[in-house]
């Protein structure tokens, strides 16, 4: 018995010593600069790293409160993850408002549009998108033997319900939204897509993926189709901490839809995400302050850079996310390289539109070199 005390009391004394430890080191990372998480960008030629601003990641860090709950969990990750994951789950079902049984947490958001995927394919059977889009989910249901049908976007890159929902057809077993669409940025209107997804067959599910929407002009509540989820309609919305929380290396996401689809999407789950992820999870969405800061700093740098493009005479989609996408007139592969040579990473080809580029926002020291070394290409290039 005495051992076994001596055990725990050893095994306690350890993980004491450890948190010391590590809050020694949280002392040295919460340098102003390390808890923003804004890299450092050097202005002085050949001695900057690379701006990244290819991979719609957060430049301005995540939640200190999040940080703080990570270090404290630390010493018990040789546990598994049910009471976080069963506390994550209330906390998004708080934030929400719709009843624990509704949400599914996942490692990051990628797995639920997979899951759902997975869930809906059939040989025979299509979902109906729009190009460019996100196309994680499409795949996944390509991959497992459904149909994929697109629709292209309109003159001003957003979607056209109209075309859309002309492309639904008795094979149709889902409908997937990306809002703000990624790569285009733009959004739709919620009136107008809630009207859509109420007039599609009731056996067809609209998904919605609403990774960007916090970023929004209105926001969140303004915009999401949280209500439709709400009001028991054939809805799953998906939702990340990877964006506007800033926390894409911890791999934290949920689905929202009613418990007869969770049951559904559901049997095809490889792993919630991880004891970090859901107690940093828990903290962020408490830091209502950290929320405020990225969503303004997005909005600001967007806006820095939508102004440049305004006096460069660029076009470029309205951008309602982390990201924008304009026309550089240039072959994306060249284009892309030509700024890597510059060491400034761009996004990908979005297929159809290969002469346009998306732009993650970055801090504004790094969306400066960005201008800067865009405006030198485009001139050389002769593109404006
Ligand atoms: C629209 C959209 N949905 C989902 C994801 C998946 O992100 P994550 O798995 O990090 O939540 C991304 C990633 O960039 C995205 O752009």
């Amino acid at each position: 018995m005495s051992n076994i005390l001596e055990l725990k009391q050893g095994s306690r004394q350890r993980s004491i010593l450890k948190l010391g430890s590590l809050f020694a080191s949280a002392a040295l990372l919460f340098a102003p600069q390390a808890v923003l998480g804004q890299h450092e960008v050097d202005t002085d030629e050949g001695s900057r790293g690379p701006v990244k601003i290819n991979g719609n990641e957060n430049a301005f860090g995540y939640s200190q409160m999040a940080m703080m709950a990570i270090m404290q969990e630390l010493p018990d990750i040789n546990r598994y993850a049910w009471e976080e994951t069963r506390a994550l789950i209330d906390a998004i079902a708080a934030r929400e408002l719709v009843p624990a049984e509704y949400v599914v947490p996942t490692a990051g958001s990628g797995p639920i549009l997979q899951m759902t995927a997975m869930a809906y394919a059939e040989e025979g059977k299509n979902v109906v998108t729009v190009a460019p889009g996100y196309m994680q989910l499409v795949r996944t249901f390509e991959a497992f033997g459904g149909d994929v049908k697109t629709v292209p976007v309109n003159d001003k890159l957003e979607y056209d319900l109209e075309a859309v929902k002309a492309a639904v057809d008795e094979n149709t077993v889902m409908v997937y939204l990306c809002n703000p669409n990624n790569p285009t940025g733009t959004i739709v209107d919620p009136d107008a897509l809630k009207t859509f997804i109420r007039e599609l067959p009731p056996e067809v599910v609209a998904f919605v993926d609403e990774a960007y929407l916090e970023l929004a002009d209105g926001g969140l509540e303004a915009n999401s189709m949280i209500g439709l989820v709400r009001e028991g309609e054939n809805v799953i919305l998906a939702r990340t901490f990877s964006k506007v929380y800033g926390m894409a290396g911890l791999r934290v996401g949920y689905g929202i839809m009613k418990p007869d689809t969770v049951t559904k999407v559901r049997k095809y789950s490889m792993g919630g995400p991880n004891k970090l992820g859901c107690v940093a999870g828990v903290a962020s969405l408490q830091d209502a302050a950290f929320f405020e800061q990225s969503v303004s700093s997005y909005r600001s740098v967007r806006k820095m850079v939508t102004d440049k493009l305004d006096e460069l005479g660029v076009e470029y989609a309205d951008p309602q996310g982390s990201f924008v996408f304009m026309k550089t007139g240039i072959p994306i592969k060249e284009f892309q390289a030509m700024m890597e040579e510059e060491q400034v990473l761009v996004g990908r080809p979005f297929p159809p539109m290969l002469d346009w580029c998306r732009v993650s926002i970055g801090t504004e020291e790094e969306m400066q070199v960005f201008l800067d070394v865009f405006e030198k290409v485009m001139t050389d290039q002769g593109k404006i």
